[in-house]
This record gives structure tokens, C-alpha cells and sequence, in this order.
């Protein structure tokens, strides 16, 4: 790892995502004693100190559980505030007066990635980069050009070991549980490939629409917002191969590998929906062919996974808000007794971490046949544990990297889904309410449709 950073900067202090998740995650990490260093919040608003320490004490009753007296009395006693433009040098220059002391800062860039070119810039030439990190938000690019020119654009000043990726999907406990659970248990390993699996599929719902984020949204679309990055990773770390030692980058390097073996999509690869009324949100234009829903077919072309099927499905307005995978496993060859479908593992991911065996058992009566039961293995309902943010920023101020997408694992992603982004096939229109347009239905007739999760909406 690297050396623990001494001082935490982020860019945008005053705004959406300083106010929803890192204020919340600050106090949380004060509060577990994980955080005593000088925190700088950067921003051009017209505020001052005090009227920032509202807004965390804001931010914190509305999204962090309310205000801890102590921790919160600490976090107002690091905090500190740079009142300043982005493009003008002499805000950087405060800032570099201000980091005085610090050896490794940590620059954090809650701020949109049209941005990202001047801070960096900035942070280079005022010398408050040097020995220090830099935490980027997704999105990593829009598609693979745009995401080698960013990182480009980021390494005109860090190196990539100093690059943290923020992918928050990482920071949650159920999705780090899929490395623990798949690596920790020896039952699992003689089945979990392609002589034993039948297909495995990822359904991530939500039963909101874009709650106002229109005009972000329609610059990404289903498939950039949540399938190239958060769903990807899930994928990585049901598909990959044992971490090869524990050194940093072991798992990382085991991700990119796994990326690169899933085939390119093309367009019979993929059906894209819109729910009816997204046109009418702010921001959308009125014909727009953004997709709130895809469903996608991928091919991991591995030793382990070869002629599996992988389905993603992703979409706003659905009936309900869940992420869970299933794991299908191959028909046992006596039908008689269980006919129909063999057992699956399901897990779920969100809104809370669960993990259940499909299997059959005899039916109660005379007859000698199996009927579906499932074995809860595991419900944690959230509870106390660290929210993702705070792992995430905890983890980047300790430098270690392992929960960060790195470089050569977002290309890949991207190069994925490059050929199908955009217009490349049609949009169907669903009801809001319902599991997407019909045609995705058809996608996974093959091995039984789609299964839904429970779940309230
Ligand atoms: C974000 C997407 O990255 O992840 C949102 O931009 C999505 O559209 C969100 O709703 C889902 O994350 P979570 O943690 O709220 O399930």
C-alpha cells in the first residue's frame, strides 16, 4: 500500500455530492477514529467556513443518520474552506499554502468531469501534487476514446498507482462479499464453471425514474450509467480466477483479465427500453432515444466460462428496487424426481446482502417427487456496517487501491459495450411499472426467462 495520506481535499465542497455522500462518509470515518487529518473543501460558490459548516450539519441529519455530537465537533474543527475559482491560479496557490505540512495529500474531484482538465492542471503546476493521490469520480469517459483521454489527461500529473477510480458499487459489503464468499468456501469451487453451471444472470432494478437528473441522464443512458461500470464489476468478481497471491493488485489484475475475455456485444446482443414519460422529464429532449432499460447477452470466453451465458438487465421505473444474481445450475439427469430445473444460488446484493440455495426436497405425500424450496444461507439486513463511500474514502487516505477500478480494467469494460452505445439498435417504449420492454423477455428464453426479485417498490 501506499503511505496513509495526511490531508484530504475535495473539490466541490458546496455541492450535490459533497452534500449526499461525503460529509456523511466524513463523520463516519471520524467517528470509527479513522480520520484526523486537516480536510480543505474547494469551491467557487461565494461561501464561507461557517456557512459550509451549516451545510454539513445539513447534510449529515439528512443523509448521514443526523449529527454525532463528537464526531461532528471534530469534523468542524478540520474543516476548512478555499473559496475560489477553478481556473484561476492563485486558488491553487492557497491551497498549496495551506497544505503546507501535509506529505501526502489526497485530492478528491467531486466535481463533473468537464472540470477535471483545469483542476488537474492546477494541482500540477502549483506544486499540491506532488507525493499526493488523486480520487476521480465515475464517469470514467463515455466511451473507450474519451476514457484513454482522460486517464491521459489525469497522468499529465499522477501516476496511475496514485489514481483512485471511484466505483461505489465496490465500497458495499454484499458485493465484497462475493470475493469472500467465492474464495473463502471450498463447495462452492468444483461447481462454480461451465460443467455445472447453466447461466447466470444480474438483475438490477430500480422502481424510480431519473428524479430529476434528465439532462444528466440523457448524456448516459442505462448502459453507461450502471452496466459498463457497476454491473461489470459484479461480473468480475463472479467470473474471475483465485487472486493469484495477496499483493495489492491481485485481485485488480484478475478483473482485467476476465474483461478481456467477454466478447464484444453486437446488436442482437443487446435490447434497449425507454419507460413512457421520460421524454416529458426536464432536461429530456422530446424524441430522445436514451435507454432507462437494457438487457444484455455476454460471453465470457474463459477456460472456466466458456458457452455460459451471462444476462444483465438494468433499469429505472421497474417494479421494484433490487440487485440480485442467480446462478443457474445444469438439470440433475433423474427428471423424474425433479423435473424441470435444476438449483440455483441467488444472491442478493441490494437493498440487502442475502444469499440462498434453490434446491428441491421431496414433496409431503405419497408421491416421490421434489418440489422448489430455498435455503436461506445468509440475510443481513443493513445494519452498522460502513457505508460504501466511507470504505472508499477510508481505503483511498490508507492507499490501498484494491477497490478502485483501475485503468486497464475500465478500458476493458468499455471496449465491451463500445460497439453498441448509443443509436445503434431501437428503443422500445415500456410501461413504468413493468420488467422492461417484451423484447427482453425473449432474450433468456433459452434457460427458463428472467427471474424476477422480490422486493417492495
Ligand atoms: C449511480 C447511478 O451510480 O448508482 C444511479 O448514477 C443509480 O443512476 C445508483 O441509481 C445506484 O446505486 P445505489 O447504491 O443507490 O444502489
Amino acid at each position: 500500500n501506499l503511505p496513509p495520506s495526511d490531508a484530504f481535499v475535495f473539490f466541490g465542497a458546496t455541492g450535490d455530492l459533497a452534500y449526499k455522500k461525503v460529509f456523511p462518509a466524513l463523520q463516519a470515518m471520524i467517528g470509527r477514529g479513522h480520520l484526523n487529518a486537516p480536510i480543505l473543501g474547494v469551491a467557487r460558490a461565494g461561501w464561507t467556513l461557517d456557512r459550509l459548516r451549516e451545510r454539513a450539519r445539513a447534510s449529515l441529519e439528512e443523509h448521514g443518520g443526523g449529527v454525532d455530537q463528537a464526531a461532528f465537533a471534530k469534523l468542524l474543527d478540520l474543516l476548512h474552506y478555499i473559496e475560489g475559482d477553478y481556473h484561476d491560479r492563485t486558488t491553487f496557490d492557497e491551497l498549496r499554502r495551506q497544505l503546507a505540512g501535509a506529505a501526502h495529500p489526497i485530492h478528491y474531484l467531486a466535481i463533473p468531469p468537464s472540470m477535471f482538465p483545469v483542476v488537474i492542471d492546477h494541482l500540477g503546476g502549483s506544486g499540491s501534487a506532488r507525493n499526493a493521490r488523486v480520487i476521480v469520480e465515475k464517469p470514467f469517459g463515455r466511451d473507450l476514446a474519451s476514457a484513454r483521454s482522460l486517464s491521459d489527461t489525469i497522468h499529465t500529473v499522477f501516476n496511475e498507482p496514485d489514481v483512485f477510480r471511484i466505483d461505489h458499487y465496490l465500497g458495499k459489503e454484499a458485493v465484497q462479499n462475493l470475493i469472500v464468499f467465492r474464495f473463502a468456501n471450498t463447495f462452492l469451487e468444483p461447481i462454480w464453471n461451465r460443467n455445472y453451471v447453466e447461466s447466470v444472470q444480474i438483475t438490477m432494478a430500480e422502481s424510480f425514474g431519473v428524479q430529476g437528473r434528465g439532462s444528466f441522464y440523457e448524456e448516459a443512458g442505462a448502459i453507461r450509467d450502471v452496466i459498463q461500470n457497476h454491473l461489470m464489476q459484479v461480473v468480475g468478481f463472479l467470473a474471475m480466477e483465485p487472486p493469484a497471491t495477496t499483493y495489492r493488485d491481485a485481485i485488480r489484475d484478475e478483473l482485467v483479465k476476465v474483461f478481456r475475455q467477454v466478447k464484444p456485444l453486437g446488436p442482437g446482443d443487446l435490447v434497449r427500453g425507454q419507460f413512457q414519460g421520460y421524454r416529458d422529464e426536464p432536461g429530456v429532449a422530446p424524441d430522445s432515444t436514451v435507454e432507462t432499460f437494457a438487457a444484455l447477452r455476454l460471453e465470457v470466453d474463459s477456460w472456466r466460462w466458456e458457452g455460459v451465458p451471462f444476462f444483465i438487465r438494468a433499469g429505472k421505473c421497474l417494479p421494484v428496487t433490487a440487485t440480485e444474481v442467480k446462478v443457474k445450475f445444469k438439470r440433475p439427469p433423474l427428471t423424474r424426481l425433479a423435473p424441470g430445473i435444476g438449483n440455483h444460488l441467488r444472491l442478493r446484493l441490494n437493498p440487502e446482502l442475502s444469499i440462498a440455495l434453490g434446491a428441491r426436497v421431496k414433496k409431503p405425500g405419497e408421491e416421490m417427487i421434489g418440489e422448489p424450496t430455498e435455503l436461506s444461507l445468509v440475510h443481513h439486513e443493513s445494519g452498522d456496517e460502513m457505508g460504501a463511500y466511507e470504505r472508499l474514502l477510508g481505503d483511498a487516505m490508507g492507499g490501498d487501491a484494491t477497490l478502485f477500478a483501475r485503468q486497464d480494467a475500465v478500458e476493458a469494460a468499455w471496449a465491451i459495450v463500445d460497439p453498441v452505445l448509443g443509436h445503434a439498435t431501437p428503443v422500445h417504449p415500456y410501461q413504468p411499472g413493468t420488467w422492461g420492454p417484451a423484447e427482453a423477455a425473449a432474450m433468456t428464453a433459452e434457460v427458463g426467462g428472467w427471474s424476477d426479485p422480490e422486493g417492495s417498490p
